[in-house]
């Protein structure tokens, strides 16, 4: 039997603990909710697991879990909470892409000393298994960038002001009725969510997390409406593009509103949906589209997420591939 907890209980929580059917499916194995941490219990008196929900971590943290699944979002407290579940041994799923951004390095170094792992691949564009592609299936691969639409959220909107004429503010209201956006919307408006986005990304593909400030962002902040309007006339599609890449043995990127011509792949993808593009020598360039927000496609993408690692435990290697790569260019490098 795999005991699960769950902590946080919104939009992706409550995902989560639909997916349990799922989850039990692909382990074979029979699945227990154990318990789901939130920050107020009495928000959910109505819900179906009132029972099971807590808001006292002692409480939380006394239980024995098998993996715990962190869709509660934000640094801290749940910092504290994810080193507390890795230190034990205990698989941590998340999609928290400001914890993973910010913490990532650290907390996947306290996973591998514990004989764990986090895995975070609903952290960055929703229901694409970009994450997973690039640790598994393309672990060897060499990658000269990475580029995406990677807020759901921006997307909508600019799709709404294009497609139908709509003003910001409504969209960004649908946007947020939907599910889509986070607790504070200044993270995509601004483009910090993206920032995270593409900074995991950038890990993944070159092996190590690039410098903070290596990375500029900017968001849609000074993006106004004429803006918009002169791009279509012109032919041209208003983003929100993320991207990096690798000069000078440094990585280095960007977020940043951005025109794409009407044959750019960028330029179709419409509403909440992401789009990431991975070039290489060997791979020229691979497209990946899909849902980049939303309850399901986030939620099957922590259920599949565990599923795969649990696939891979003991050996880790996925990662690992790309890390030995990296540290044999650096010491190609410092020796040249
Ligand atoms: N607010 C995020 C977005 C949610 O709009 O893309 C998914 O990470």
């Amino acid at each position: 039997m795999i005991k699960v907890g769950v902590i946080g209980f919104g939009t992706v929580g409550q995902g989560v603990v639909e997916s349990l059917v799922q989850l039990e499916r692909g382990l074979r194995k029979e699945v227990t909710l154990e318990m789901l941490l939130v920050t107020n219990r009495r928000k959910h008196e109505h819900s179906e697991q009132y029972a099971l929900v807590t808001d006292d971590w002692e409480t939380f943290a006394a239980r024995y879990y098998d993996v715990v699944f962190e869709a509660a979002g934000g640094i801290e407290p749940v910092y504290d909470y994810v080193r507390f579940f890795l230190k034990k041994g205990v698989p941590v799923v998340t999609a928290n892409k400001k914890l993973v951004a910010e913490r990532g390095e650290e907390l996947e170094r306290l996973a591998a000393e514990n004989d764990t792992y986090l895995c975070y691949e609903a952290a960055v564009a929703g229901g694409i298994p970009i994450l997973n592609a690039i640790k598994g299936t393309l672990a060897t691969t060499s990658f000269t960038s990475v580029a995406g639409i990677l807020n759901g959220t921006t997307n909508y909107i600019l799709t709404g002001m294009i497609e139908q004429n709509r003003p910001f503010q409504d969209m960004l209201e649908e946007a947020q009725a939907k599910g889509y956006a986070e607790a504070d919307p200044t993270d995509d408006i601004e483009g910090y969510d993206a920032w995270y986005k593409i900074r995991i990304l950038a890990r993944l593909c070159f092996g190590i997390w690039p410098n903070r400030d290596d990375i500029s962002r900017s968001g849609l902040h000074d993006v106004l409406d004429w803006h918009v309007e002169l791009g279509q006339s012109l032919g041209l599609t208003l983003k929100l593009d993320g991207r990096a890449s690798v000069k000078n043995n440094t990585i280095i990127g960007s977020v940043a509103p951005a025109f794409f011509t009407n044959d750019h792949p960028f330029s179709t993808v419409y509403g909440v949906t992401n789009a990431v593009v991975l070039e290489g020598k060997a791979i020229e360039r691979l497209l990946f589209t899909g849902p980049g927000a939303g309850k399901e496609a986030t939620a099957n993408s922590m259920v599949e997420d565990y599923l795969f690692h649990e696939r891979y435990k003991g050996e880790r290697q996925p990662m690992l591939i790309k890390e030995k790569e990296q540290n044999r260019i650096a010491n190609v490098l410092v020796m040249v």
